[in-house]
């Protein structure tokens, strides 16, 4: 197993070591295949990979993207639909090629989207957030690590901690497609980014556990190359890996 962790100082930092790693991905492979996720959490990478951008720096054209998930039953344009968020954060800052952007709730079925994933060579990178109940994309726990992309149904922690982006908790969606944990697994590598103090508690608990269900973010534990980009106050100045893992 190689999951690293790295902990830096604070969200900035968080954000700059996580774009270093991107941009030189992008550089060594200017066809990368990029997984995206969404969420407050990648926001100052995103911020930071535009700004490369506009320097002149990196050149998105001929990247492809693969995002994690979306709401069931948001129109794209929604301002709360995750295709809003990335058109918003990143796609409109760059000079990507949308008919290289895929999103799981734009193709038929989840396995359209395994298919479009195989047929781009596989995700090189995939960038992931986690929730305070330990899900990755909207994998919450009890998924299958064998998983694949389809739609589930949301739990209430969910729900009511991504209430604060709509205008009433009642307007968030119920259900959403993400890929699922094997999906994510198949990337070649994976970069987690986990900041404050409201995901101490479920940091703490992925440094513990071994792979379980109960917090679906421990199976990364068994992937072959994955990093966790902690700050201070989601790690809690928390011991590092077990050994045994
Ligand atoms: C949502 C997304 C996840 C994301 C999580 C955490 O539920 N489906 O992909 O990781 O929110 O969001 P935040 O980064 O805002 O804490």
């Amino acid at each position: 197993m190689s999951t690293e962790k790295v902990v830096v100082s604070n969200y900035q930092e968080m954000a700059a070591r996580a774009a270093e790693i991107v941009l030189q991905r992008m550089q060594e492979k200017p066809k990368l295949v990029l997984g995206l996720a969404t969420g407050s959490t990648p926001l100052g990478l995103y911020e930071r990979l535009v700004e490369s951008y506009k320097m002149g720096k990196t050149d998105f054209s001929q990247v492809t993207t693969f995002n994690l998930d979306e709401y069931c039953g948001l129109a794209k344009n929604h301002p709360q639909s995750y295709r809003y968020f990335m058109d918003k954060y990143l796609f409109s800052g760059v000079n990507i090629d949308y008919r290289r952007v895929h999103f799981p709730s734009e193709v038929e079925d989840g396995d359209e989207y395994e298919q479009k994933i195989m047929e781009a060579g596989g995700i090189d990178l995939q960038i992931l957030g986690i929730g305070r109940n330990g899900h990755i994309g909207f994998n919450e726990p009890g998924s299958d690590f064998k998983s694949r992309t389809r739609v589930v149904d949301l739990t209430e922690m969910t729900i009511k901690d991504n209430a604060r982006f709509f205008t009433q908790p009642a307007e968030v969606p119920r259900q959403a497609v993400t890929m699922g944990l094997a999906t994510i697994m198949d990337a070649k590598e994976i970069l987690l980014l986990v900041s404050g103090s409201g995901k101490a508690a479920v940091m703490e608990r992925l440094m513990m556990k071994k792979p379980s269900v109960d917090v679906p973010a421990s199976v990364l534990h068994s992937h072959t190359k994955t990093t966790i980009i902690v700050d201070k106050k989601a790690d809690g100045g928390q011991r590092d890996l077990p050994s045994s893992l």
